[in-house]
């Protein structure tokens, strides 16, 4: 069963088409990767599955609901959770008050609810390591922890869908191999994971599905050995050096 589906997904700027007719269905349950060389548009994909980028053309299906007009907070509404490319946490809020901020908690709200948003917080914090933290102000965090706390904002409210925009972007080995883990614990509490990432020892372990993209177009789609050896992907996105290294440690 499909938990998203784009079809013909384009968006178009001056001089340029960032997406292109992209067809693209991720199947719930499972954790889809996203490739593509810089400018292929997989944030922009990502952008428009989430609401930020309106579509020049195509639709948008996100838990059996037509969301291709909705706006960002209908669609968080119906569990979908992104982080960024580039990290956007809170910095002189504290680390607990960055995750409430993805509870949507409201004005009015009783002190029974507060309370119960704080202790999901709390929870959240823990599943990513955090919960030693939460007194501190976020602009404190080191980068790696900076983008854990990103996730934990993302899945406080427990999404059917998180979109992750390269989370292993600046982590170390070490990092980027509890990323793995934690994005596994992620899956394994029941949500789909869509990510973009160009570390590709990291895609291949941690993918069912890939999907390439090149110039904002769809060039293959398949299950990570199949990916590494597909001579389009080769041609546009990975290299004969990377494609045998994958091909080595498999
Ligand atoms: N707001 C915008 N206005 C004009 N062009 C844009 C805009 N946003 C993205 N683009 C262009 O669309 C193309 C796709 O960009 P996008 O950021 O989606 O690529 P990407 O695959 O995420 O790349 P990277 O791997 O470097 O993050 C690029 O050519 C980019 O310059
Ligand atoms: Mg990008």
């Amino acid at each position: 069963m499909s938990l998203l589906r784009t079809v013909g997904l384009t968006r178009r700027y001056a001089g340029l088409v960032a997406v292109d007719g992209v067809d693209l269905e991720v199947a719930a349950g499972g954790i889809h990767a996203v490739i593509g060389p810089n400018g292929a548009g997989k944030t922009t994909l990502f952008n428009l599955i989430s609401g930020v980028v309106v579509p020049s053309e195509g639709s948008i299906v996100f838990a059996g609901v037509e969301v291709t007009g909705q706006a960002v907070h209908e669609r968080a509404a119906l569990g979908m959770a992104r982080t960024f490319q580039n990290i956007r946490v809170f910095g002189s809020m504290t680390v607990l008050e960055n995750v409430l901020t993805g509870m949507h908690v409201r004005l009015g709200w009783g002190r029974a609810a507060e309370r119960r948003a704080v202790v999901a917080a709390e929870a959240a914090l823990e599943f990513v390591g955090l919960a030693g933290r939460k007194g501190e102000r976020a602009g404190a965090l080191a980068y790696g922890e900076q983008r854990r706390l990103e996730i934990a904002r993302a899945v406080v409210a427990k999404p059917k869908l998180l979109l992750l925009d390269e989370p292993a972007a600046g982590m170390n080995p070490a990092e980027t191999e509890a990323l793995a883990g934690l994005v596994r614990r992620i899956r394994g509490d029941g949500t789909t994971v869509l990510l973009v990432e160009h570390d590709m020892g990291f895609v291949m372990d941690l993918s069912d599905r890939i999907t390439v993209l090149n110039f904002g177009r769809k060039i293959f789609e398949g299950a990570p050995a199949e990916v590494r050896g597909a001579p389009e992907v080769v041609e546009a996105y990975l290299g004969p050096k990377v494609a045998a290294r994958l091909a080595a440690r498999a």
